[in-house]
């Protein structure tokens, strides 16, 4: 399995929609960052990252339906917190509606949002596009020094 940088935002939106997923903030400029793996050149997963100075949003993990259970999702999420932590990010955040369980598994904890850095507090997710009754989550990504 082979994640990369994924740029071709065609795809990551077909992918999304196809997941039931907010796609309304992605456009060019947009500050999501995309990382994707690809089989037989098709986008089978995909994971999305907002990186603020000492935190970051982790968004739009979405799995092709025919990919899933293979691991996918939860590599991509391994994979974005080693990002997230290499570029100095302390805390990842993350709101979902749908994958709470899942996220606890791997170490989230549920957090207060109002005790969110203004930066994740301003991002287009948690104003508007998630849900009041979204599950807020956090998870602490530095390594020590
Ligand atoms: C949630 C999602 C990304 C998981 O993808 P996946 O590739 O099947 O996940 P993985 O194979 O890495 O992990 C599978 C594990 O997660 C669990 N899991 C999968 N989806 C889950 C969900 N929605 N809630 C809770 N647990 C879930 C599986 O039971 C499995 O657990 P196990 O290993 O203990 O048996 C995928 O179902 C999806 O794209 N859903 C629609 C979009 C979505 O809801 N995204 C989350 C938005 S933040």
């Amino acid at each position: 399995m082979h994640i990369a940088p994924e740029p071709a935002a065609q795809d990551v939106i077909s992918l999304l929609k196809a997941c039931a997923l907010p796609v309304a903030d992605i456009a060019a400029g947009s500050p999501v960052q995309f990382f994707g793996i690809r089989s037989a050149g098709t986008l089978a997963a995909v994971v999305g990252v907002e990186l603020y100075p000492t935190a970051a949003l982790l968004r739009s993990l979405a799995v092709e339906p025919s990919f899933r259970g293979r691991g996918f999702a939860r590599s991509l999420v391994r994979f974005v917190e080693s990002f997230a932590a290499s570029q100095g990010v302390e805390t990842l955040f993350l709101l979902t509606t749908t994958a709470e369980r899942f996220f606890l598994a791997l170490g989230y904890l549920p957090v207060s949002r109002v005790a969110a850095p203004k930066a994740i507090q301003a991002t287009s997710q948690f104003t508007s596009l998630c849900p009041a009754s979204s599950a807020f989550l956090a998870k602490r990504v530095a390594t020590a020094a």
